[in-house]
């Protein structure tokens, strides 16, 4: 099934402070794409609006999902509709086996009559961990509870390779994993990729998308989406960083609360 994630002029606020200042971009199955740019310049919040997070107050603008309005949907109900967000800073849950979270994300996804069975489950995952260069001890213990920053990112590419969502958002997956770690998320978000799959990756630095060729770059600052192209884009700002974009569009200050 071919999916499409659209956002247009995309406002949103934070206690009344507006963060997003109007983003546009469309995300097909089948497409990955990278969302580049410095810190403070709304990445994030793209992620948490897109995803329902209910401190993120959509002031003006659209979200759908093959046309379906993503912004009158519960938090579920876009899970249902195939979004999937992977966080920045996964969250400890404290009595929750990462077993019985995962379970209960994947059947969330498939929604009632469709939920997976037990031993399927376990085979799945059990293989899944091991793709993922995994300690199996880690399904039993407590969500991201006392997990690293690598075993919580490879934690969410193994809830990204379970659920199998339609499209995927992964904010700054890379950050804080040392070589080997982003290898192996990599190699997730590879196996992932294809028709059936599209992604949204946000990062601040390039150096995942050498292991991830994206599709298209884009280069988020001051709340806005104010650079796209191909995989170039992101080869052009190794090389040289951000400073030249801000020269062409006469940015001083690339956050969104620019300082007077
Ligand atoms: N929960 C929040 N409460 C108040 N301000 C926030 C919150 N989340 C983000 N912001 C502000 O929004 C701006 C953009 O943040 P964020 O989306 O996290 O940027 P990025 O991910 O690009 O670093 C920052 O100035 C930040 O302080
Ligand atoms: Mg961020």
């Amino acid at each position: 099934m071919s999916s499409v994630l659209k956002i247009t002029d995309l406002h949103v606020e934070i206690e009344g402070k507006e963060i997003l200042k109007g983003v546009n971009l469309e995300i097909k199955s089948g497409e990955i794409h990278a969302v580049m740019g410095p810190n403070g310049t709304g990445k994030s919040t793209l992620a948490s609006a897109i995803m329902g997070h209910p401190k993120y107050e959509v002031t003006k603008g659209s979200i759908t999902m093959d046309g379906e309005d993503v912004l009158e949907m519960e938090v579920d109900e876009r899970a249902k509709a195939g979004l999937f967000l992977g966080m920045q800073y996964p969250s400890e849950i404290s009595g929750v086996t990462t077993s019985d979270f995962l379970r209960s994300s994947m059947n969330a996804h498939r929604g009632e009559g469709n939920e997976v069975q037990l031993m399927p489950f376990i085979k799945q995952m059990d293989a899944t961990m091991d793709f993922l260069e995994m300690d199996k001890n880690m399904a039993q213990r407590y969500l991201n509870e006392g997990f690293s920053g690598g075993e919580k990112k490879r934690n969410e590419i193994l809830q990204l390779m379970m659920i199998e969502p339609a499209i995927g958002i992964l904010d700054e997956i890379d950050s804080g994993l040392d070589i080997d770690a982003l290898k192996v998320v990599s190699k997730g978000i590879n196996k992932m990729r294809g028709d059936a799959f599209g992604c949204l990756i946000i990062t601040h630095y390039q150096r995942l998308l050498n292991y991830i060729e994206p599709d298209f770059v884009h280069v988020m600052m001051q709340g806005r989406v104010v650079k796209s192209g191909g995989k170039e884009l992101a080869q052009k700002l190794e090389a040289q960083g951000y400073e030249w974009i801000k020269q062409e569009l006469g940015i001083e200050d690339e956050t969104v609360e620019q300082k007077a």
